[in-house]
This record gives structure tokens, sequence and C-alpha cells, in this order.
């Protein structure tokens, strides 16, 4: 080889090995983990992403998703970086109001600092867009926190694969739908993991998230799990209904896939 021939091969070995920007996991993470573009982009095709207004109604709340773009007045472009993380991760707002349901916060408080961060990468990369949505309204009280403030989250290594299984299915908020609902509606993580129940209406009629712990997905093959996921059909052809976030969890890397599947084969039966 000549000098040149081996400087190229290092440029492009370095290149294959250049790791994730803030920025890039930040993107990869809102659009197709922790799906924050499912409910922060509103329906109607060609709506700007993350600039809310997608209205949810339920007995207990109609609720509107916020503007997450720069937009200074109508967005969050006014926030700091450590009011974004405490507004997503803890469920408050810089004034000290709550966030309420149906954004998952409680799935959110194990985001490690780096992941945090980088979504506040991508946020922060979005073009503002000005859109006033409306205030939501509650039936319910809110809580008046989501637990105790969050100190240091570190990040959770692969090395490790069950916890960094259940890390990618937290991100992925599985559960905020297929928990079996406790008496006020509420998503019950202590008892209904994975047991399903919760209807869900919308222009498709109705949808019950079915259970998804062994005893209801045993049955299925990790491929054909991986499919579901990916594209929203069963292995009998048949399609999803929404409100499951599959177009965003098309876009899931293989190991993060493979990680979550790993998480509802562990699940106790329901
Ligand atoms: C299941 C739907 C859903 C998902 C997923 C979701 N959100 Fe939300 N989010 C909402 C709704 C609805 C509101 C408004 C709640 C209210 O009015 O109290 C909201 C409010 C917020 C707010 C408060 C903004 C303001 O101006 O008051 C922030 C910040 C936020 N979300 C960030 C995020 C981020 C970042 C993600 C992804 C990591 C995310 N959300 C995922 C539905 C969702
Ligand atoms: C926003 C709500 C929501 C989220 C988030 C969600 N699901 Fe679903 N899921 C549903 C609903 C509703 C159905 C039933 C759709 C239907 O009946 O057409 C469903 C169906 C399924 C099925 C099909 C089961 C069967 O018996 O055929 C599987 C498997 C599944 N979900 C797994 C997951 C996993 C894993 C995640 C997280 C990566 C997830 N879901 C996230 C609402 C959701």
């Amino acid at each position: 080889m000549t000098r040149t021939e081996i400087a190229i091969v290092f440029a492009l070995a370095s290149l294959s090995a250049r790791a994730e920007t803030p920025l890039e996991r930040g993107a990869y993470l809102v659009r197709h983990v922790v799906a924050c573009v499912a409910c922060h982009t509103n329906a109607a095709p060609g709506s700007p992403e993350m600039a809310g207004g997608r209205k949810f109604s339920t007995i207990a709340f109609n609720a509107y998703a916020a503007n997450l773009t720069p937009d200074p007045e109508t967005g969050v472009g006014a926030w700091t970086d450590e009011q974004l993380i405490a507004g997503f991760r803890e469920g408050k707002r810089p004034r000290g109001s709550i966030i309420g349901p149906p954004m998952p916060v409680a799935m959110y408080r194990g985001l490690s600092d780096d992941d945090a961060k980088a979504i506040v990468a991508f946020l922060r990369s979005l073009p503002p867009v000005v859109n006033k949505t409306p205030r939501s309204s509650y039936r319910i009280p809110l809580p008046a926190n989501y637990g105790p403030p969050l100190g240091v989250v570190p990040a959770v290594s692969d090395a490790d694969p069950a916890a960094y299984s259940a890390y990618v299915a937290g991100l992925a908020h599985c559960m905020a739908c297929h928990a079996r609902r406790g008496e006020d509606g509420s998503p019950d993580y202590v008892n209904g993991l994975g047991a399903g129940g919760a209807e869900f209406r919308g222009g498709w009629g109705v949808s019950v998230a079915p259970n998804i712990t062994p005893s209801g997905i045993g049955h299925y093959t990790d491929d054909e799990l991986r499919k579901l996921l990916r594209t929203g059909e069963r292995p009998d052809g048949s399609k999803l209904n929404p409100p499951m976030p599959v177009s965003s969890y098309a876009g899931m890397t293989d190991k993060d896939l493979s990680a979550i599947i790993g998480y509802l084969r562990a699940l106790p039966k329901k």
C-alpha cells in the first residue's frame, strides 16, 4: 500500500468507529425509543415535528401535548437545560406546576443524565415553530410530584443484560399502555405490569392493550416479536390498531429490540 492508501484505510476505520454524538443519540431516542414524537407531533399529516397540539381525551382529562420546539413564547426555548430535564424526568415546569398524564413521566425518571442531555441537544436542534397549544384540563388531582428529587442518574451499561433490558423497555414505555389500570384509571406499575386491559379510543374504534407477559405472548418467537414491534403486523398477518407507536419503534436498533424482547420474556406471568 502507498502512504495515501494507508491514510485512507485509517481514515475509514476511524469513521466507522466514530462514537454517536449526543445529538445523534438524542434524535434516535426521541424518534425511535422514547418516542416523544408519537405524542408531541400533531396527528395531521405534515405537522411540524415536536410542535405539539395533539389532543388526548379520557374520562380523567383532556390533555394537549406541548410544543417542544425552541420557540421562546409558545415552545420551550426559554427553558434552561436543567429546567427541560426536570420537565421530562420529574414532571416539573420551571415555575413549579406539575406536568400531567398521559405524559409518562414515571417512566422517564430512570433516564440517565447522558441520555437526558442528549434529548435536550436534539430538542435544541429543532426549527422553532410558533404554535400555542390549548391548556390541558384534569378531572383528577395531579400528584404533588413523581417521587423524591433525582440526583445523579448514571448510565446503564449493556454489559449487564437484565439492567440494560429494563432500561430500554422503560424508555420505550411499553408499560404506560400495557400495565393494568388501577381504580383511578392510572397504570398500576406495581401489580399490573404487562397484564394489559387498558382501552384506547380513537378514529379506529377501540383497541385494548393485550397481556404482553409470557402467558400472553409466549407463543411468539423472537423474530415474530421483532417484526410485530417494527411493522405492527402479527404473525397471522393481522395489523395492530393505534396507538402503539410502531412507526417510531420501526427505527430501533436490533440490539435495543432484542433487549426489550429479553425484558418481556422475563416478566412474571399475568
Ligand atoms: C404519551 C404521550 C407523551 C409522550 C410519549 C411524551 N409526552 Fe411530553 N407531554 C404530553 C402531554 C399530553 C403534555 C401536556 C401535559 C399537561 O398539560 O400537563 C406533555 C408535556 C410535556 C412537557 C411540558 C411542556 C410545557 O410547556 O409545559 C415537556 C417538557 C415534555 N412533555 C417533554 C417530553 C419529552 C422530552 C418526551 C420524550 C422523552 C415526552 N414529553 C414524551 C404527552 C407525552
Ligand atoms: C401508546 C400505547 C402503547 C404503547 C406505548 C405500547 N403498546 Fe403494545 N399495544 C397497544 C395496543 C392498544 C395494542 C393492541 C392493538 C390491537 O388490538 O389492534 C398493542 C399490542 C401489542 C402487542 C400484540 C400482542 C398480541 O397479542 O398480538 C405486543 C406484542 C405489544 N403491543 C408489545 C409492546 C411493547 C413491547 C411495547 C414497548 C416497546 C409496546 N407494546 C408499547 C398499545 C401500546
